[in-house]
């Protein structure tokens, strides 16, 4: 297992559709192993495939941040196939660090995938595991959490985001030094 380094904004592999997996092999077992590997070590909720470069359609979530046992979630080739109610949440992304905004959601959702042994499974889920699910999948088609929200507080988050950015340059030019 390796920890792999996440693609940040406004990179373009983060704004392309992902293709679906065809086959589960070792390597796709290994590509699912190194992103949960990398999940955790950054402290995130969720990663999507093309958050470390590869345009396929993979996912894997853990609401806990690895703080409880048995939530981990993998989804291969994942697709909504029920959706209802609406939520607002405060969502942030491992690829845009630094800024969390509230994004409206479905409430409810069922998922179809694949697990990482290639057998179809259903999930329903609600609250921020149904919000980090729609998240992910965005990233799968994509699109970025800063693409459901209007036009001024986007805006406002990218401001944010530049500044934020800049502060980690700075430190790290700092750290270079000593
Ligand atoms: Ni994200």
């Amino acid at each position: 297992m390796a920890i792999r380094d996440i693609i940040l904004y406004p990179d373009d592999v983060l704004q392309k559709e992902c293709e679906p997996v065809d086959e589960i092999d070792d390597s796709i077992r290994e590509l699912v192993d190194d992103m949960i590997e990398t999940m955790y070590h950054a402290r995130g909720i969720g990663l999507a495939a093309p958050q470390i470069g590869v345009l396929k359609r993979i996912t894997v979530i853990d609401p806990t941040a690895g703080e409880e046992e048995d939530n981990l979630h993998v989804f291969i080739n994942p697709e909504i196939i029920e959706a209802e109610g609406r939520i607002t949440w405060e969502e942030g992304c491992l690829s845009i660090p630094g800024v969390y905004e509230n994004v409206d959601r479905a409430a409810r959702i069922k998922v179809r995938a694949l697990d990482r042994n290639g057998d179809p499974f259903e999930i329903e889920a609600s609250d921020l595991l149904s919000v980090c699910i729609q998240h992910e999948i965005d990233h799968l088609d994509g699109v970025l959490f800063l693409e459901h929200l209007s036009r001024l507080k986007r805006r406002i988050v990218l401001k944010k985001y530049k500044k934020h950015l800049k502060r980690i340059e700075q430190a790290d030019e700092e750290e270079g030094q000593h």
